[in-house]
C-alpha cells in the first residue's frame, strides 16, 4: 500500500492568510496542518508517501518535512502545475503507485481514527469513509442501504439524499490510474473525484465505512478553529510525528 497526500489547491477561503504560503502549512494548534494527514498514513502503518503540492510551495513543504527518514518513512515530491482537481492525483501518481493500491488523504482532513484495520484488510476496489454531518450540501454525500453498501453519490447536492459526507481519505487499487486518465474535466474545469467513486460503484466495488472519531475538513475560517480546539483536547496523544 502506498499513500498519496494531497497538499496543493488555491485555499481561496482562507485569504489573505494563505497568499503567501499553503493551507496545509498553517498551524493546528502546535502542528503544521500536513503533520495530521501525515501522522494518520504513518499510524496506518504506510512507509511509501507522495506529497503532492503546487509549484509555488514546493520548497516549503521539502523544508519542513525532508526525506522522511525522521519518520521512519520514504516522503516523495510530485506538483501539480495548477489544480485541476482531486483525481489529477492518481494521473500525477502513476509511476510512483505502479502496480500497488493507494490511499489517499488530503493535506487539509484532520482524522482521529486509525485506519491501521481497513487499510491492512483492503483486498481490491475502492474504499471510502463517510461521517454523518449537519450539513452535508457542503460536500460529497454518499446514500447507502441497511447493509451500509452505497446506492448512490452526488457532489455537493442541494438536496442531499442522506446526511453522510464523503471524507477525505480514500483507499483504491491500481485500476485507478487508468479510470483517472479516462475522466473529463467537469464544467468547473476539474477531474472529479465523484466520477471515479461511481465508476467503481457501477461495477458494486464500492464499499463504505464510517468514521467514528472526529472529522474535520479545515478548509474555512470556522472549520479551521474547530480543528485547533481538536488538536488541543484530543489529538494530541494520538500523534506519533
Ligand atoms: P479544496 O478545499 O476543495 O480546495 P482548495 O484547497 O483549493 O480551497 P478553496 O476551495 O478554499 O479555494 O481542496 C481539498 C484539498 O485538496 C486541499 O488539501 C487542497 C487539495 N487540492 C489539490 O491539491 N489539488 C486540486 O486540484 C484541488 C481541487 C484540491
Amino acid at each position: 500500500m502506498r499513500g498519496i497526500i494531497l497538499s496543493g489547491g488555491s485555499a481561496t477561503r482562507l485569504r489573505p492568510c494563505t497568499k503567501v504560503t499553503s493551507k496545509q502549512l498553517l498551524p493546528i494548534y502546535n502542528r503544521p496542518m500536513i503533520y495530521y494527514p501525515l501522522n494518520t498514513l504513518i499510524k496506518a502503518g504506510i512507509k511509501e508517501i507522495l506529497i503532492i503540492v503546487s509549484p509555488e510551495r514546493a520548497g516549503d513543504y521539502l523544508n519542513l518535512l525532508g526525506s522522511g527518514r525522521q519518520f521512519g518513512v520514504k516522503l516523495t515530491y510530485e506538483i501539480q502545475d495548477k489544480p485541476r482537481g482531486l483525481a489529477e492525483a492518481f494521473i500525477i501518481g502513476e509511476n510512483f503507485i505502479d502496480e500497488d493500491s493507494v490511499t489517499m488523504i488530503l493535506g487539509d482532513n484532520i482524522f482521529e481514527d486509525d485506519f491501521t484495520d481497513d487499510i491492512n484488510n483492503f483486498k481490491g476496489g475502492a474504499k471510502i469513509f463517510a461521517k454523518k454531518v449537519k450539513d452535508p450540501e457542503r460536500f460529497g454525500v454518499v446514500e447507502v442501504n441497511n447493509k451500509m453498501e452505497a446506492l448512490s453519490i452526488e457532489e455537493k447536492p442541494l438536496q442531499p439524499k442522506s446526511n453522510l459526507a464523503i471524507t477525505g481519505l480514500y483507499i483504491y487499487d491500481h485500476r485507478v490510474i487508468n479510470v483517472a486518465k479516462k475522466l473529463k474535466p467537469s464544467v468547473r474545469g476539474e477531474l472529479e473525484i465523484v466520477d471515479l467513486h461511481n465508476w467503481y460503484l457501477a461495477r458494486h466495488e464500492l464499499e463504505v465505512s464510517l468514521v467514528r472519531g472526529a472529522w474535520i475538513d479545515a478548509g474555512t475560517f470556522d472549520s479551521l478553529l474547530d480543528a485547533q480546539i481538536l488538536a488541543r483536547d484530543r489529538l494530541q496523544n494520538k500523534l506519533i510525528i
